[in-house]
């Protein structure tokens, strides 16, 4: 039985990898305990964390736990993140700093805490949830954008890193996904309301994500059509630059 972690559990992306991983001893991690029980109680192999994930001697608490009572981490996926689609002059320092402790830092940290052990077991799958968001940047994205290109930078670096020892890293970039990632990110719905012919259903994406799990799979970009813009994007930036800020641009 593979043991995994995964952050930002009582998410929507989350909820649909917890139904389709039924076989694997789960250890879920919350910001709500109560939420937690609600959605995993009759779940079989399923142990859920109430912790804040940006608190690093926590973490570092809890992965000592797991490794003594589990023995081992298979896979860690790191999906907890957020957004806020805003006017960058309108973002706060504190909105800045606190996005890059939970999209980037604590996944850093998490990833941090299992390395070594991965490492000597030469075993081991991390899966970083970042987005098409760390690939194209758009107005109005520039804080989630940073948090997740940056996420991409490290995952490429630490994939790098880990080529020798047998252990996987990789980077999953959905375009918009239908989740309650929207309510925080774009409160009044009028961004969702013009992407949404491109919506991707959290169901699709969690069942491409549990496919991948220890394959050594570089990334997974989703859906074609991004993928595609993404290519012209490395490919003609400028030009890229002039759809995305003009009739490309949703927000
Ligand atoms: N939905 C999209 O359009 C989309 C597109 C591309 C990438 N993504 C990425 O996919 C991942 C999953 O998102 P989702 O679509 O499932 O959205 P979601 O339903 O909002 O779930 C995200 C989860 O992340 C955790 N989280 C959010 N803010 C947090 C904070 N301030 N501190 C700690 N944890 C926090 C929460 O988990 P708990 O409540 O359990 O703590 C939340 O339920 C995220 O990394 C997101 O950036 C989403």
């Amino acid at each position: 039985m593979r043991t995994i972690i995964i952050t930002g559990a009582s998410g929507g992306l989350a909820q649909e990898m917890v139904k389709l991983l039924p076989n694997d001893q789960l250890i879920l991690l919350g910001r709500n305990k109560e939420k937690l029980a609600q959605l995993y109680g009759n779940h079989p192999n399923v142990e859920w964390f109430e912790i804040d994930i940006t608190d690093d001697s926590a973490l570092e608490t809890l992965v000592v736990d797991l490794y003594l009572r589990y023995g081992k981490i298979d896979v860690l996926i790191n999906n907890a993140g957020y957004g806020i689609f805003e006017d960058f002059y309108q973002i706060s320092d504190k909105e800045i700093h606190q996005m890059f402790e939970v999209n980037t830092f604590a996944l850093m940290n998490l990833s941090r805490r299992l390395v070594a052990r991965m490492k000597e077991s030469r075993k081991g799958h991390i899966i970083n949830i970042v987005s098409m968001a760390g690939l194209i940047a758009t107005s109005k994205s520039s804080l989630y954008s940073a948090t997740k290109f940056a996420a991409i930078g490290f995952s490429n670096a630490l994939r790098l890193e880990l080529m020798p020892y047998g252990v996987y890293v990789t980077t999953v970039n959905p375009g918009p996904i239908r989740t309650g990632f929207f309510d925080q990110a774009d409160p009044d719905g009028s961004y969702l309301k013009s992407v949404d012919r491109f919506l991707l259903e959290p169901d699709a994406v969690a069942r491409k994500i549990v496919k991948i799990i220890g394959k050594n799979k570089r990334e997974l970009n989703l859906p074609i059509l991004l993928t595609l813009a993404h290519k012209f994007y490395i490919l003609f930036p400028k030009l890229a630059d002039k759809l995305a800020g003009g009739i490309f641009n949703y927000k």
